[in-house]
């Protein structure tokens, strides 16, 4: 099965939302998840919408509750009947300094709230230029993951997306998402020898139409999470129907 996940970031407004939603429902059931997470005010708005989205935060909380002012509590997100959070983003560990040890708190108190969690990686320029691509994807897994217990209950899915392609039209070419893919696959087995090599890999940084089935054709690469090419549905639905083909 083969992931199609939006990351909506500060975008859309509510009646655009409703035009998404209406040209999506217009379409034949995919053979791929289709999962989108809109902004955190936006998840129960698009939960109302449609039921062949799942809907998902782009952050959560280490906290579920207290005084905590702005942040949003992973119970209460899956109150709402939302199904996964994402964590890690590259965009929330430069702009708001989230590091791996904080992430992996992040991480146990989705899980403890029962949400399916997309854990993001992945290197900036400059590290893949001074060569230290592999130091930092180890690191990222390995700091935050630690004590981390994977059970049947939720879905781990973890995100390889490349700093430098996110936002930039400058995607990974498949050879070298794959092979970041390939060293990912082979840290989390280590992590967690009895299931870490089942846990679905996304590849994300400016995945579009164009260039969705290359990637997707790639023996470690189980979907993409997709950011500007997920905000018009023509655009997402393609997506959709080129990961439904690959089944
Ligand atoms: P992009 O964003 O597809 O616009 O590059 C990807 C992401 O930030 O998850």
């Amino acid at each position: 099965m083969k992931y199609i996940v939006g990351n909506w970031k500060m975008n859309q407004s509510l009646r655009e939302i409703t035009h998404f939603v209406e040209q999506f429902s217009g379409t034949s059931q995919f053979k791929c998840e289709t999962w989108i997470a809109p902004q955190s005010i936006h998840i129960a708005p698009l939960i109302a919408k449609t039921s062949r989205i799942k809907v998902g935060s782009q952050n959560s909380s280490l906290y579920q509750n207290g005084a905590y002012t702005g942040e949003i509590s992973p119970t209460a997100i899956k109150e709402l009947g939302a199904t996964f959070t994402i964590i890690g983003h590259s965009e929330r560990r430069a702009q708001f300094k989230e590091n791996n040890m904080l992430l992996g708190k992040k991480v146990a108190a989705a899980f403890e709230a029962g949400l399916d969690v997309i854990y993001c990686i992945g290197e900036s320029l400059e590290e893949r230029n001074d060569d230290k691509t592999f130091v930092v994807l180890e690191e990222q897994i390995r700091e935050a993951l630690k004590g981390i217990i994977l059970s049947d209950k939720n879905k781990f899915i973890v995100a390889y997306e490349p700093v430098w392609a996110i936002g930039t039209g400058q995607t990974a070419t498949p050879e070298q998402a794959q092979e970041a893919h390939h060293f990912v696959r082979v840290q989390l087995k280590d992590s967690f020898p009895t299931n870490g090599e089942k846990i679905p890999l996304l590849y994300g940084g400016s995945v579009k139409p164009s260039n969705i089935e290359e990637l997707l054709a790639q023996e470690d690469i189980d979907g993409a999470l997709v950011g500007g090419a997920s905000l018009a549905a023509a655009d997402y639905i393609q997506l959709c129907q080129c990961a439904s083909n690959l089944i």
